[in-house]
């Protein structure tokens, strides 16, 4: 297995080849999954699952992949919760405690500290994952955050598949704001997204396997790269609460431009980045109705 994951340019084929032999449920499963990962779909779309914030979250092929990066979002998320200033502050267990709730996996869910039914029936905090892909971050703040109401909304059907069996909360197929319900206008703490930023120009120099077999649609940020990212601010006020947060995931060098549309629509910006995850998060806050 190992030798023929490293003669496909698989770089940490040992690591690879133990996490597909703990998943596999028979050797035929075995030598399919290696064979496909040999032919260069992510090694979490073979796996069916990619580690995020210490959750399994479900990943199917052709749906994007969640990275390691975007868990600086869902710190950033947290403490603001944690703050307990606005509408956004409320019991978070921190980021302190995000990591300390280790690998729960999907099928901790039902048995787990948190009754979704309880927090839809006396929610402190409504949370919005726009873009939602999988679902992991959503999954990943309902996880961390005591009594959080999580709405998550993709435009792709296979990614919102995915995320149905990830986020514990409400999960809609359609274009950004357009499919949640109007009783949530203005009433939101915190909308998070990581939208496709990548320049259309600069589709063709990421790695193949972001290329080959994560959809379009998940990685096309338009010209500039900014083209969801402005139309998710433009809307944020119509939706957060006075004292919310809207938190989007861009790069260093988008940086100002995003932090421009997120003032343009009236939102007092702050940027927070991470030198261990390589991440930028843009965060506008609301500061009046
Ligand atoms: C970069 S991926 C991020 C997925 C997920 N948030 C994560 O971090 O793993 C971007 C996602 O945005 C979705 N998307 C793109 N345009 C959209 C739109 N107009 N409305 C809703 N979702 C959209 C794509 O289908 C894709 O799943």
């Amino acid at each position: 297995m190992v030798a023929r994951l490293r003669a496909a340019g698989c770089v940490f084929a040992e690591d690879e080849a133990r996490l597909i032999m703990a998943t596999a449920r028979s050797p035929g499963e075995l030598s399919e999954m290696v064979e496909r990962r040999a032919a260069g779909l992510p090694l979490e779309q073979v796996l069916g699952w990619a580690e995020f914030c210490g959750l399994r979250i479900a990943v199917a092929p052709g749906v994007f992949v969640p990275r390691r990066r975007t868990e600086f979002l869902v710190r950033e998320a947290v403490a603001l919760l944690a703050r307990g200033d606005g509408p956004a502050g409320l019991a978070a267990r921190g980021p302190a405690g995000l990591a300390a709730r280790g690998p729960a996996g999907l099928a901790a869910r039902g048995g787990g500290p948190r009754s979704l039914r309880e927090d839809v029936a006396r929610p402190e905090a409504i949370v919005v994952d726009l873009c939602c892909g999988a679902g992991a971050i959503g999954a990943a703040l309902a996880a961390a955050v005591d009594q959080a109401e999580v709405h998550a909304v993709d435009i792709d059907p296979a990614a919102v598949s995915c995320a149905r069996r990830n986020v514990p909360g409400h999960v809609y197929q359609g274009d950004l704001y357009q499919p949640l319900p109007a009783s949530l206008r203005g009433r939101v703490s915190l909308v998070v997204a990581n939208v496709p930023y990548v320049p259309t120009g600069e589709i063709g120099f990421l790695p193949p396997e972001a290329r080959a077999h994560e959809p379009l649609v998940a990685l096309d940020g338009g010209p500039d790269g900014l083209d969801v990212l402005r139309r998710v601010a433009a809307e944020a006020p119509l939706w957060l609460a006075s004292g919310g947060s809207l938190l989007i995931e861009t790069s260093e060098r988008q940086v100002l431009l995003a932090s421009a549309a997120f003032t343009g629509s009236g939102l007092t910006v702050r940027i927070a980045t991470s030198d261990e995850l390589n991440a930028t998060v843009v965060i506008g806050t609301l500061t009046s109705s």
